[in-house]
């Protein structure tokens, strides 16, 4: 595997061969990226991931200079999963200058849910996700669905754009016990990691009484929102949401949407101590 930090660098490394397939991340990987690089060599060869702690996307309170950063294991996990080259742009590389050009999403898609609770954050992950595929010029991206508003949004950026890349969903990667993986599990102590599952069992209680409702109105839906808020606060955790949405643009379901069965998606996200988790369920 090549390693390769500077932009022309790459270009040349690339000129003359296929378009790659692009696997995104910022590092400290688990099987959760590691199945997005397995997906991304069905999609065709050469395989490049990129690892950038993007400084755009974090808030003035959130854990930027704490993201874990563990290079040197990563390398040997993604050495073993056949990728062709890794991008570790330093932040000098991919912002050697104020980074004034930004994207900013749609309001409609940016400012709910994760966007609300995090202000400039899918503008941060617009920014980078569009610069890196300029660098890599990728035929096809793989995007897990763990993050299911930034699959949504990098989706109908690359859409609107017209953007030459396949955006491809990935499924979310668990542990044995339900905890979708993520690089944040890291920071919780032995008894919130006990306690952690329960989001995901959550998500799978409501699913199944939604499944079991006959007539579904926008009353019950708000209400199995408000159960599952209530549930989290009633064992210690902080939600900041738990929504019920469209799976196809995260929209509130009208009436008629539930008439109609449109498939739905719940998505929540709650801290556990220090620790904020968010996790999804198609229904
Ligand atoms: P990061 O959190 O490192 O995630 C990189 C990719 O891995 C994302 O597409 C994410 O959805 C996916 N992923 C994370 N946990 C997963 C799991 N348990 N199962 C399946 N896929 C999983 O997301 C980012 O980085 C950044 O915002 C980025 C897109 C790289 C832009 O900076």
């Amino acid at each position: 595997m090549k390693i390769i930090s500077d932009i022309h660098e790459l270009r040349n490394h690339l000129r003359g061969q296929n378009r790659a397939s692009f696997v995104p991340t910022m590092g400290n990987l688990h099987e959760g990226h590691l199945s997005l690089m397995r997906q991304a060599r069905l999609h065709g060869d050469p395989v490049v991931a990129s690892i950038f702690v993007n400084r755009l996307q974090f808030g003035p309170n959130e854990d930027f200079e704490a993201y874990p950063r563990t290079f040197e294991a990563d390398i040997e996990k993604l050495e073993k999963e056949g990728v062709y080259i890794l991008f570790a742009p330093t932040e000098k590389d991919l912002y050697p200058e104020p980074q004034d050009y930004q994207i900013d999403p749609p309001k409609d898609l940016g400012n709910m849910l994760e966007g609300e609770f995090r202000p400039g954050f899918f503008k941060g992950v617009c920014t980078v996700v569009l610069k890196l595929f300029s660098c890599v010029q990728p035929s096809a991206a793989i995007f897990g669905k763990k993050d299911y508003q930034q699959l949504m949004i990098i989706r109908r950026m690359a859409h609107q754009l017209a953007l030459p890349v396949t955006i491809v969903p990935a499924e979310t990667i668990r542990a044995e016990d339900g905890l979708a993986l993520s690089s944040r599990n890291g920071y919780l102590n032995t008894e919130e990691r006990a306690e952690a599952p329960y989001l995901y069992q959550l998500l799978g209680q409501i699913q199944k009484q939604i499944h079991n409702t006959q007539d579904l109105s926008q009353a019950t839906v708000m209400a199995f929102e408000q159960q599952a808020m209530a549930a989290l606060k009633q064992r210690g955790w902080m939600p900041d949401y738990t929504a019920i949405r469209l799976q196809n643009n995260l929209q509130v379901p009208t009436q008629e949407n539930l008439l109609n069965r449109d498939p739905l998606v719940m998505l929540a996200a709650a801290k556990l101590g220090k620790t904020r988790l968010i996790d999804n369920l198609e229904i």
